[in-house]
């Protein structure tokens, strides 16, 4: 029954939207009304893919927010947990997950450990995910049509599908590239990981292009974080002198990353002259990942380089296993989490996450400089 409402009210509110742009002015500001999220990523913004497909995160994750494993790498919420509730909608659940998944309001491709091309350490690098999306999209349509009769709009509430007409209202975002980045470190040189941003980037573009094909209108791209910054490079990295930064981060790492992100921003640049109905936020989350471990001290975190759950030094324990050596126990997660900006060596933790979140949303280290909320205007309109 108050499904039935809901989707009524609902109905109206699409209907006052129909015709003009998703924007809606209010108090000066044009919000957008973003009436879903499509996710793409890694387990940056995994929120249960890698989980449901292959190996369940395992405890302490989720910990501090839901109380037990959520399929995030993380104590608690991601940077795209946030978006979603900074945009009044619920958190996307992940395309690959058949449990009580509810994709009304979008839903979340990414999956721990992909890379944007083949290969790598996942099966669902970004074409893969692009083709779920578009399975997703024409399954979807489908039934929604066959169920939109009089008889089947009770059954259509309740099986909680996106209206087709909001595929061109949404939000896309993507996080994704640290994976390529960072298996081209494990196996190649450093200046062969440079060379290959090019091609990386393509097929990025690539997908991009695909996405507005079938309707994309409003793109969000976060570039990819620092990461000569995190823990577990640190410690792998064969240390040379004069390779750590005033933080201790791996500079020659931190530079490879600056060079995408430079690309990334040309290839956004470019992208916006080609698809002219497009609308694209470049989002500096570097900066803000960046300014938060040169600033930990001052934020109230511990070293930046130190990390909540498993253990790299001496023995290797991933977070969420321990191994008991000569009395000393190793992986054991800290007592407060909240305390560090590396949760495992390699995510960040939530409280971490909450600040890099509130850098970015407000437009501050967006191009162009406007709020998430905002996401729907060009670069033109501001
Ligand atoms: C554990 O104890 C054994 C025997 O005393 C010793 O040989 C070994 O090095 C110790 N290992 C660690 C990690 O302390
Ligand atoms: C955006 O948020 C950051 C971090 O809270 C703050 O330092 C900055 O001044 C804000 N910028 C704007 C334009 O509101």
């Amino acid at each position: 029954m108050g499904c039935a409402r809901v989707f009524w009210v609902f109905g109206l509110l699409v209907l006052g939207l129909a015709g003009g742009a998703a924007a809606v002015l209010s108090g000066g500001a044009r919000m957008c009304k973003f009436p879903a999220i499509y996710n793409f990523g890694d387990s940056n913004s995994d929120t249960g893919g890698r989980s449901a497909a292959l190996l369940e995160v395992p405890p302490p994750n989720g910990e501090t927010f839901f109380g037990k494993p959520s399929g995030r790498f993380c104590d608690g919420r991601l940077i795209i947990d946030l978006l979603a509730g900074e945009l009044g909608l619920p958190y996307l659940n992940a395309y690959l997950d058949s449990i009580g998944t509810n994709f009304r309001h979008g839903a979340n491709f990414a999956t721990g450990g992909s890379s944007i091309r083949q290969g790598g350490y996942s099966p669902f690098h970004l074409d893969v995910q692009i083709s779920q999306f578009m399975r997703f999209k024409s399954s979807t349509t489908t039934l929604y049509k066959q169920l939109s009769s009089n008889k089947g709009s009770r059954r259509l509430c309740e099986m909680n599908l996106p209206r087709p007409e909001d595929f061109s209202k949404a939000l896309y975002t993507m996080d994704i590239g640290q994976n390529d980045l960072a298996y081209g470190f494990q196996h190649t040189t450093e200046e062969q990981v440079v060379a290959s941003i090019p091609d990386i980037l393509n097929q990025l573009s690539r997908a991009v292009q695909q996405l507005y094909k079938e309707g994309a209108r409003f793109f969000w791209v976060h570039n990819t974080g620092p990461i000569g910054c995190l823990p577990y490079n640190v410690i792998y990295y064969p240390s040379k002198s004069g390779n750590l930064d005033r933080n201790g981060c791996v500079e020659p790492q931190n530079k490879v990353a600056q060079e995408f992100n430079r690309q990334l921003k040309d290839m956004v640049t470019q992208l916006r002259a080609k698809l002219q109905h497009a609308t694209f936020t470049y989002v500096d989350v570097y900066s803000a990942k960046y300014a938060l471990i040169s600033n930990a001290k001052n934020q109230g975190f511990d070293d930046p380089l130190k990390f909540c759950c498993g253990s790299y030094d001496g023995y290797h324990v991933d977070c969420g296993k321990k191994v008991i050596v000569n009395g000393t126990i190793y992986g054991n997660p800290c007592e407060d989490p909240s305390r560090h900006i590396s949760w495992d060596g390699i995510h960040y933790s939530q409280a971490a996450n909450i600040l890099v979140a509130n850098h970015i949303f407000n437009g501050s280290l967006s191009n162009p400089p406007i709020p998430v909320a905002e996401a729907c205007q060009s670069a033109k309109d501001v």
